[in-house]
Parts: structure tokens; C-alpha cells; sequence
């Protein structure tokens, strides 16, 4: 997993705890510019030396009163400094299922669209899809430009799939961690992890709402 300079650690969080509850071991890989976006939307500063105290912290960010529940699961994590080019990651033969980047800038999308690599979770972008790996960008931008959405179909056309960090309000949302919870769930929908983060749609309109109140 890769957390790329995007605004939403929010959902980078929710994607993580997702994938640990599925008992998917992780390696994780933080941008250096996702360590500003972390420390303007959660007051956490990343540290490399730390980086087991600062994940468990962030963590426990809606967590939704269990983050006790994630202390032991962050021994699941591998974490990879976005410097360390010579990192398992960063070859094919390392053994990987996929890749998601949670969320993906537009700086990121444009690397790995033209194969730039210009650090450990570009080059591990590019390297999912030499391998034919399932890679899910979740880009974050409003407005698109006509550059990073033809840099996304330039993913789309390489097999990746683009999820775009674009909450719904029809999974009977009250509160922001819902809508963080329905991005992250169909981030983790689209590499095929099991979850159980949004309510999803069963047809008939207004039903759920009335079966409720
Ligand atoms: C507080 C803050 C919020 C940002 N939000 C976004 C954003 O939502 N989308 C985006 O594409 N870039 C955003 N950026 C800009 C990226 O961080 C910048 O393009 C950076 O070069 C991305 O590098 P990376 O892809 O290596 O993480 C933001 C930057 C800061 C400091």
C-alpha cells in the first residue's frame, strides 16, 4: 500500500485497518509529501524511526472506539522508507498480491502513469503493472485537469483500477467517518478484500431509511 501527498489519510487509514482486519499482511509505503497532508489532518507526524508509534496513532483515528484492537496488528506491517530504492518492493520478485495507492495525488498518478519512479512507491506502482498485478489508484483532486485525466486513462487502459476518493450518501451516511469508511470500502471492493465498511445497495428506494426510523 502506498499513501501518496493527496489530501485523505483518513482514508488511507480506513484502508489500512480494512486490510489488517482481513488478516492481510502489509507493506506500506508513506510519500514524503503524505507525511505534510498526515501532520495538517491528524497533527501526526510521521517519523521513520517511529513509525510503528505514529501508525498506531493514526490508526486509531476512527478507528470507531476499538483502536486497542490494532496495536497488535501493526506487526502485520512492513513499513519502506519512500527513499529506499533498493527496497524489497521495488523488484518484481518480491513477493506482492497487488497495490493500492490510498489516496493518489495527481503528482502520483502523473509518475506512474509515464513510468517516472522518481521514488520506492512510483517504482513499486510501476512495478505492479510490468507484473500484470491488480494496482487501484484512488486519485483525490477537484478540479481534474485534461492532463491527469488522460494520465488516468493512460492507467485504465494499463489494467489498474481508478477508484476516486468520491464518498456516496446513499449507504445511509450520518456522520464523516461513513463516508470515509464507503471510500475505503470500495478501494478494498476493488482488489477483492473482503469487508464490511459500508452498507451496500439492495435496491428499492428509500426502503432502508423507513425500515430504520
Ligand atoms: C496540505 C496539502 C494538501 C494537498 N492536497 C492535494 C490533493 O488533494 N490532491 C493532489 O493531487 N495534491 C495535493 N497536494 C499536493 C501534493 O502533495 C504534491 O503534488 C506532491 O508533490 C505529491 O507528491 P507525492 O505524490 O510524491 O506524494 C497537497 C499538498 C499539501 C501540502
Amino acid at each position: 500500500m502506498g499513501v501518496s501527498g493527496a489530501s485523505g489519510t483518513p482514508y488511507a487509514a480506513a484502508v489500512l485497518r480494512g486490510l489488517l482486519e482481513a488478516g492481510e499482511s502489509v507493506d506500506l509505503i508513506v510519500s514524503r509529501a503524505s507525511r505534510l497532508t498526515l501532520l495538517d489532518e491528524t497533527g501526526i507526524s510521521f517519523r521513520d524511526a517511529h513509525w510503528r508509534d505514529d501508525l498506531r496513532s493514526w490508526l486509531a483515528m476512527g478507528a470507531d472506539g476499538k483502536p486497542d484492537s490494532f496495536e497488535a496488528r501493526v506487526d502485520d506491517v512492513r513499513y519502506w522508507p519512500a527513499g529506499d530504492l533498493a527496497a524489497g518492493p521495488s523488484s518484481g520478485s518480491y513477493p506482492a498480491r497487488g497495490m493500492l495507492i490510498v489516496p493518489a495525488s495527481t503528482a502520483c498518478v502523473a509518475g506512474v502513469a509515464v513510468g517516472l519512479s522518481k521514488d520506492l512507491l512510483q517504482r513499486t506502482a510501476s512495478v505492479t503493472l510490468k507484473e500484470r498485478r491488480p494496482l487501484v489508484v484512488s486519485v483525490r483532486e477537484t478540479p481534474l485537469n485534461g492532463q491527469t485525466l488522460r494520465h488516468l486513462v493512460t492507467l485504465d487502459d494499463a489494467g489498474a483500477s481508478v477508484v476516486p476518493a468520491s464518498p456516496a450518501f446513499y449507504a445511509g451516511a450520518t456522520h464523516i467517518q461513513d463516508l470515509v469508511d464507503f471510500v475505503a470500502g470500495r478501494v478494498l471492493d476493488a482488489a477483492g478484500v473482503p469487508h464490511a465498511l459500508y452498507r451496500r445497495w439492495k435496491g428499492g428506494l428509500g426502503e432502508a431509511r423507513t425500515a430504520e426510523s
